[in-house]
């Protein structure tokens, strides 16, 4: 039994998965919490059945109880339907929200000092729609969308370099959808090497389109359900910062009060620390000026997704 809890809510591929990953980590003890009668339940057995071989003593909970959810250090939102073949992520935006709303208010009443991660899609409007729901302070209501775009981008620099996918540091930040994910490249390095000067400035630019089209390429592929395993690990890595209180600096929604050339009042990914009261601080690193238009577009666009938002 460890001292801290962490609820993942939606019992899908993404939450199972993350239940999963974070239990064999031994750092909390994990409620998986879903609608659906039994399959939580079922889920969370398997996974706690492994936990004797895995070597962990987090207990792994399956619930339809919101109860059962108190006092979380940490509450991870992945309810939600994914998309389909064909579907942007905004298109999830009607149904999207009225779940994201239900479950921030149940959770947050159960859990009133948790930090909230946001990983439902549209990601960016998801953390405006969770915000406005519980009124927390904005540091405590942190999307996920660049953990995992980030780690697309490097892993396809990795595979068009054949370096390792640990020497390529590389930043995905502005919005997690197509039209407004904004992988850099003027910061990126393979080794500290910058890529620019390891690639030609057309491959450069089929990787930064292959990254923003990550999540539709395996949509495409699995024909249902999107991808969940590098969303999965990408959530954790999130949260063990949060419960480690490590401060790592990692790409995230936050919400802007004047970064990047004053974009205000607009969820966008940025590079940020994370830490056990949340959002630690902004960081607010150079760019090139297309790249800067490119974020604060994104900051546009989720001021209009929100305000579409039913
Ligand atoms: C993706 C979804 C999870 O990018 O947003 O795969």
């Amino acid at each position: 039994m460890t001292t801290k809890k962490v609820t993942i809510v939606g019992a899908g591929n993404t939450g199972a998965t993350m239940a999963q990953i974070l239990g064999a980590t031994g750092l909390a003890d994990v409620v998986l919490l879903d609608i659906v009668e039994g399959l939580p339940q079922g889920k969370a057995l398997d996974i706690a059945e492994a936990q004797p071989w895995i070597g962990s003593s987090s207990k792994i909970l399956g619930t339809n109880n919101w109860t059962d959810s108190a006092d979380s250090d940490v509450i991870v939102v992945t309810s939600g339907v994914a998309r389909k073949p064909g579907m942007t992520r905004e298109d999830l935006l009607g149904t999207n929200a009225g779940i994201v709303r239900s479950v921030v208010s149940e959770a947050t009443s159960q859990s009133p000092n948790a930090i909230l991660v946001i990983f439902a899609n549209p990601m960016d409007a998801m953390c405006h729609v969770a915000l406005d729901t519980c009124n927390w302070d904005p540091t405590r209501v942190v999307g996920q969308g660049g953990m995992l775009d980030t780690a697309r981008y490097r892993t396809f620099i990795s595979m068009e370099t054949g370096a390792s996918v640990q020497d390529v540091s590389a930043w995905v930040l502005g919005g997690h959808t197509e039209a407004t994910m904004v992988p850099l490249v003027s910061n990126a390095t393979v080794g500290g090497v910058p890529l620019t000067s390891l690639l030609p400035q057309k491959k450069i630019q089929a990787l930064v389109e292959r990254t923003k089209g990550g999540g539709a390429e395996i949509v495409g592929l699995l024909k249902t359900g999107s991808a969940f395993v590098a969303p999965a690990v990408a959530t954790i890595e999130m949260v063990k910062s949060i419960l480690l209180n490590e401060n790592r600096l990692l790409p995230a929604c936050a919400l802007l009060d004047g970064q990047f050339g004053g974009i205000k009042d607009a969820y966008v990914g940025v590079p940020l620390l994370l830490g056990s009261d949340g959002i630690a601080s902004i960081y607010d690193m150079p760019v090139s000026n297309e790249e800067l238009d490119a974020i604060q577009a994104a900051g546009e666009a989720v001021k209009e997704l929100v305000s579409v938002t039913p």
